[in-house]
């Protein structure tokens, strides 16, 4: 025991005898389980319990699958994960989320001390793991809303959707700054601009509930609210040619004001975890940057929450990944990483900490600051009050407060680019009493392909792989009664000609990505799309629909169109659409990207010399409806 930790404990005695109100102390067996004791106290009164294999054992985060409550009691895991798509079976129901959420918690329980473990998901736009959950419009879109009030709803209707499974842990929101959008998980990012990201760190109040004035540390205000994790410290969205997990090449001044700029403002609202990212900077890993982890961090911007690795994070710092497990570990721990996303492999890795300790490389100081920061976290959000799931919940998931909350997300986030063509009046908004209308493009019926990725699975995928509302069902819902719609995903060439349509919507975009698998060096419009804006707009007046993580390249066909509306990747609630296209709402969306003209203009950002994008940062055109 250390003179800090002794005068404290002498103190806490102290106080327990002198002071008649924590008498209620003596009714549990040790001053930690005690609810009414401050964080602090019970946090240096558990540690001081603990052995080096119960500190390592709060270090270690296991995925779901080699998860079990005997595994868990075992080596008093700290915190099990669902990877993307990692779910108890097809189509999980809440009932069958807080059944295993609870079985491997009574693990936890049953360890010397009754350590809960934390559960974390990755839900970043909803509950995007749960099958029925409301999904909302991935960050990209967010960012046009410009909105903090909304991202603060949507913190707080998530919040109650992952509580409902027994969850207590997310891991988000992402405030990487993409300044790429060759990078896959630019979508993931607000914004090109740190201002906008950081206007947005308003979703954690919502996640978490706001904390009081003056609060320092993590919050999380209660079991209807989740602790969250700002992601990814730091320079995620800046590497080299957008390639994931790549170099961030920039200096210092640039790295703060760019890609640190949120951080500071996710830290006052309480932020209870960061998550460290896989990227370098300027060739060091983050993973094993104590520099900024540790001094800067930790130190300088007074983050006292804890900072957790990325999936397989510590293996990924050396080249090619794991080679060396045993000095990647030593540099991830030195660095300042608290909780490790081992997730398999956790035998390796609770053996290789174990070793570096024994022989010195790294001091105890530093695992006894791990232990008290995921401690103070478990202690500050209730868990151990409250460690299982609340099966009351289970109505919120996909709830139609929340379905309206995203369906106003996904109208808000619609940026209006284009509409008439020079000397022709403006197409939008569409007449709703039109005779017969025409829908074409895949992406018109298809809730997998507007979820886009982190959708039921981690990369996402074609088809209704969940509950929602297809644009095209959106559009049939607000027409008048007697408007043939005609929808055809893929028709061929010439098949909107001379059929008496009074106009023809065409939704294009990507197909569903996470991660490294969405970097793309080229980011044309997919086949066969550009094709078919050519030829449905050369027959009839036309508005394209481009659902899409990223602006791509249009200029070629852009004249094509009468009118042009991004709509990133909604979400489920794909009848927000609807309500803009046919004036219900005036559009209101900003760009939050740059719409660049050509791929070899990338990088480009708003503020750079030689801007000369397509649409500029910021734009976004209105319909003018009379209100
Ligand atoms: C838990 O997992 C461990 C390791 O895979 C295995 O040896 C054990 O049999 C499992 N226990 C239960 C109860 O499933
Ligand atoms: C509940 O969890 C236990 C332990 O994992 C499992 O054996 C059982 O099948 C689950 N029951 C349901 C209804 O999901
Ligand atoms: C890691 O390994 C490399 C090569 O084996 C060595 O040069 C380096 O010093 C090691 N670092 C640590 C922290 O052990
Ligand atoms: C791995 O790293 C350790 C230091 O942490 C070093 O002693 C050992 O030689 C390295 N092994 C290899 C194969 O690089
Ligand atoms: C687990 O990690 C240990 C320590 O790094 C390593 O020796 C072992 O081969 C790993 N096991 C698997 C199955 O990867
Ligand atoms: C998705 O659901 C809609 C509405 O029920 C249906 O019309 C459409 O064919 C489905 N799409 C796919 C790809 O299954
Ligand atoms: C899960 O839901 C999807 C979409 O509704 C459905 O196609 C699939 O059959 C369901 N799977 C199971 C196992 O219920
Ligand atoms: C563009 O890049 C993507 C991702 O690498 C690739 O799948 C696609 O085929 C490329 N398209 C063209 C037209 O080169």
């Amino acid at each position: 025991m250390g003179p800090r930790s002794r005068v404290l404990c002498a103190l806490v005695l102290l106080l327990c005898v002198v002071c008649p109100d924590q008498a209620t102390a003596t009714k549990y067996d040790a001053l930690y389980k005690d609810p009414s004791q401050p964080v602090g106290v019970r946090v240096q009164d558990l540690l001081k319990r603990l052995t080096l294999d119960e500190k390592l054992g709060q270090m270690t985060q296991i995925e779901m699958t080699v998860a079990n409550a005997s595994v868990i009691e075992k080596y008093d895991i700290g915190s099990v994960l669902s990877g993307g798509g990692s779910i108890p079976a097809p189509n999980a129901t809440a009932a069958q989320w807080i059944n295993m959420t609870d079985y491997f918690q009574s693990g936890a329980l049953k360890t010397r001390h009754g350590i809960p473990e934390i559960y974390g998901i990755d839900a970043v736009h909803g509950h995007n793991n749960v099958y029925g959950a409301t999904i909302f419009p991935h960050n990209v879109g967010l960012g046009c809303t410009r909105d903090p009030a909304l991202l603060k709803r949507i913190g707080a209707a998530t919040a109650l959707e992952v509580r409902a499974t027994g969850i207590p842990y997310v891991f988000a929101p992402c405030i990487a700054v993409c300044r790429d959008p060759r990078w896959g998980r630019c979508y993931e990012s607000y914004s090109e601009d740190p201002d906008v990201v950081k206007s947005l760190t308003t979703i954690i109040d919502g996640l978490q509930g706001t904390p009081p004035k003056g609060w320092k540390g993590p919050y999380v205000q209660n079991s209807r609210r989740v602790a969250a994790c700002a992601k990814h410290f730091v320079g995620d969205g800046g590497t080299q040619g957008g390639i994931d997990e790549g170099n961030t090449v920039v200096s210092y001044e640039e790295l703060v004001n760019i890609h640190m700029k949120a951080y500071p403002d996710a830290i006052a609202r309480g932020v209870s975890t960061i998550m460290a990212s896989y990227n370098s900077w300027n060739g060091v890993k983050m993973h094993a940057n104590k520099f900024l982890l540790t001094d800067v961090l930790k130190g300088q911007l007074g983050f006292k929450g804890f900072i957790i690795s990325d999936w397989q994070g510590v293996d990924r710092i050396s080249e090619p990944w794991g080679v060396n497990i045993t000095n990647s570990t030593e540099l991830a721990l030195n660095a300042g990483i608290d909780m490790i996303m081992v997730p398999y492999n956790y035998t390796g890795f609770l053996d290789v900490a174990k070793q570096l300790i024994a022989e010195k490389k790294v001091p105890m100081s530093r695992i006894d600051d791990a232990v008290t920061r995921i401690l103070r976290v478990k202690f500050e959000m209730g868990l151990f009050e409250k460690p299982y799931g609340d099966k009351s919940l289970k109505n919120y998931i996909g709830a139609l407060s929340h379905r309206s909350l995203a369906r106003e997300a996904v109208r808000k986030s619609l940026v209006l680019l284009k509409n008439g063509k020079t000397g022709s009046k403006p197409l939008l908004p569409l007449s709703k009493g039109a005779k017969k209308i025409l829908v074409v493009g895949a992406h018109a019926n298809d809730i997998g392909l507007q979820c886009g990725g982190w959708t039921i699975t981690w990369q996402g995928m074609p088809g209704n792989i969940t509950k929602g509302t297809t644009i095209l069902e959106g559009i049939k819902k607000t027409v008048n009664s007697k408007t043939k719609v005609v929808y055809k995903a893929n028709p061929s060439k010439g098949d909107a000609k001379n059929k008496g349509y009074q106009y023809a919507i065409i939704v294009v975009g990507e197909q569903p990505y996470a991660e490294f698998n969405g970097d793309n060096k080229n980011l044309t419009v997919p086949d066969p799309y550009p094709e078919l804006i050519k030829d449905t707009c050369s027959h009839v007046r036309c508005v394209v629909v481009m659902v899409s993580g990223r602006p791509l390249v249009v200029e070629p066909f852009v004249d094509h169109m009468d009118a042009f509306v991004a709509a990133w990747l909604p979400g489920t609630e794909g009848n927000g659409i609807a309500d803009v296209l046919f004036g219900k709402y005036d559009f209101q969306g900003k760009l939050s990207r740059t719409w660049f003209k050509r791929v070899d203009q990338l990088p480009m950002n708003v503020g750079d010399k030689d801007y000369d994008p397509l649409y500029p940062f910021g734009f976004g055109l209105k319909m003018g409806l009379e209100s």
